[in-house]
């Protein structure tokens, strides 16, 4: 198999004195223990696999079945399903694709789903809806609406093209299963929305789409079990690359480096950049601190925000991804003009090389301090360890910063006040303020 590489050159680690944060080490890793032995970190011991692997066997011929799969839910419930269908059933995207088809329904978005709704063949669709809480309104609030054109148009057998997604025990759409026995998948204990992705979360949607996804799991699991080990030493997370990127982020945020882009040279991983920026914000903007990802593509994006990477404020930090065996594509041969001779000979593949190399070094040139993740190949497997490592320095990166990476209790008031503006019982407090906001003269201006 071959190796991925992680590329610390250009990273600024001895400027930074990144190795005054391997103090840290044998607290981490005594923590780090402690939380997998209590079941706390499930994303990383991954205890309810085999079950999972053994459940979804199961449901493949009913699950492929069906034609099209429209997932329902919102943030870390659907953005590890995006990223995996955009890598890896890239299909979908190109002309005269013929099946099957896979769906998000990830907002709050009337002509999204009203298309969904007249559009798709709803006998034909399975549509997985995918809620850890259970109750979450966005992702409720379309399941109503499916619900009742499914009840309408396949009558009593309409709960067989439905599938939750959710808690093995408590709310909504675990009652609704019970009632109107629908088929679940369970969402482990303590595992939240961003950490899901190697679950049922994403699991289920990648079989689906015939993603290899027995290789994604095997990718995590030969990065994360060594941290998942009860033997976990200082000295094991001193070697982990997910330590160091954290010690690396948590120095870059001490002095002031406080956005990090995501920029992926792998076009077809650019949902990545968005599975990852909602881990890192949601994980650890806390408290004042934390890091704001940006998520950007190669080349793409070297005509739109690279400008502002490259002479904008000096407060970067870069996470580069970069995969050498990316399909070559055409040569260009004799008919190209002269003043484009430099191309001749050559392909796509060395056009992207060489861009990502420029970028790179451009970053460099203008105090940008890199990690350069250097994919061996795209495949499933390495995007099984990435993920697997940026999960884990995301956990590390939290609690270097003295905040909790699993909450994010911040979020909570808008969803209140958006209750409230609703007429939702209590939130008392919440409908005042809503007053006093709505009757505080606005200043406007029209345009
Ligand atoms: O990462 C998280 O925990 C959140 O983004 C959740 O995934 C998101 O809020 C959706 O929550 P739920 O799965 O409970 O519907």
């Amino acid at each position: 198999m071959a190796t991925n590489i992680i590329d610390w050159t250009d990273s600024w680690q001895d400027k930074l004195d990144i190795k005054s944060k391997y103090a840290s080490a044998d607290a981490i890793s005594a923590r780090f223990s402690k939380e997998v032995a209590e079941g706390k970190l499930p994303f990383c011991s991954m205890p309810y696999m085999a079950e999972l692997l053994y459940d979804l066997e199961g449901l493949e011929d009913y699950v492929k079945g069906f034609d099209h799969m429209l997932l329902l839910g919102i943030g870390g419930s659907v953005l590890g399903a995006r990223a995996l269908q955009k890598a890896f059933f890239s299909e979908q995207d190109e002309p005269c694709h013929k099946g099957p088809w896979f769906w998000i329904g990830d907002n709050v978005c009337a002509k999204t789903l009203e298309s969904y709704l007249e559009k798709l063949p709803l006998e034909k669709t399975l549509v997985a809806v995918v809620s850890k809480s259970g109750g979450t309104i966005e992702t409720i609030s379309q399941y109503f609406l499916i619900r009742k054109k499914m009840q309408k148009k396949l009558g009593e057998k309409w709960n067989r093209n439905f599938l939750f997604v959710t808690d093995k025990k408590s709310g909504f759409l675990r009652e609704q299963a019970d009632e109107l026995s629908i088929r679940t998948l369970e969402v482990p204990d303590n595992l939240g929305g961003r950490y899901s992705v190697l679950s049922a979360v994403g699991l289920l949607p990648a079989m689906f789409m015939g993603i290899d996804y027995r290789s994604l799991v095997e990718g995590a699991s030969a990065v994360l079990s060594s941290l998942a080990s009860s033997t976990l030493d200082a000295e094991t997370l001193l070697n982990h690359p997910s330590y160091k990127i954290a010690c690396w982020n948590a120095t870059l945020m001490e002095k002031g480096y406080n956005e990090l882009i995501f920029f992926s040279y792998i076009p077809q991983w650019a949902c990545f950049g968005q599975w990852f920026a909602q881990l890192w914000a949601e994980s650890l903007g806390k408290e004042g601190k934390g890091s704001q990802p940006i998520p950007a593509v190669g080349a793409t994006d070297q005509h739109s925000v690279n400008q502002m990477f490259l002479d904008g404020p000096r407060n970067k930090g870069c996470l580069f991804l970069t995969c050498d065996s990316l399909p070559h594509g055409e040569k260009f041969l004799e008919d190209i003009p002269d003043k484009f001779s430099y191309i001749k000979g050559k392909s796509f593949g060395d056009l992207i090389h060489a861009e990502g190399l420029g970028t790179k070094m451009a970053l460099s040139a203008n105090d940008v301090p890199l990690v350069e993740f250097k994919m061996a190949e795209a495949s499933e497997e390495s995007a099984g360890r990435l993920m697997g490592v940026l999960m884990a320095a995301t956990i590390f990166t939290g609690w270097m910063m003295g905040i909790n990476p699993i909450d994010q209790p911040a979020v909570e008031l808008g969803k209140r006040l958006a209750k409230a503006r609703l007429g939702a019982d209590g939130l008392q407090e919440e409908k005042n303020d809503l007053e006093a906001f709505l009757s505080t003269k606005r200043e406007e201006q029209i345009f």
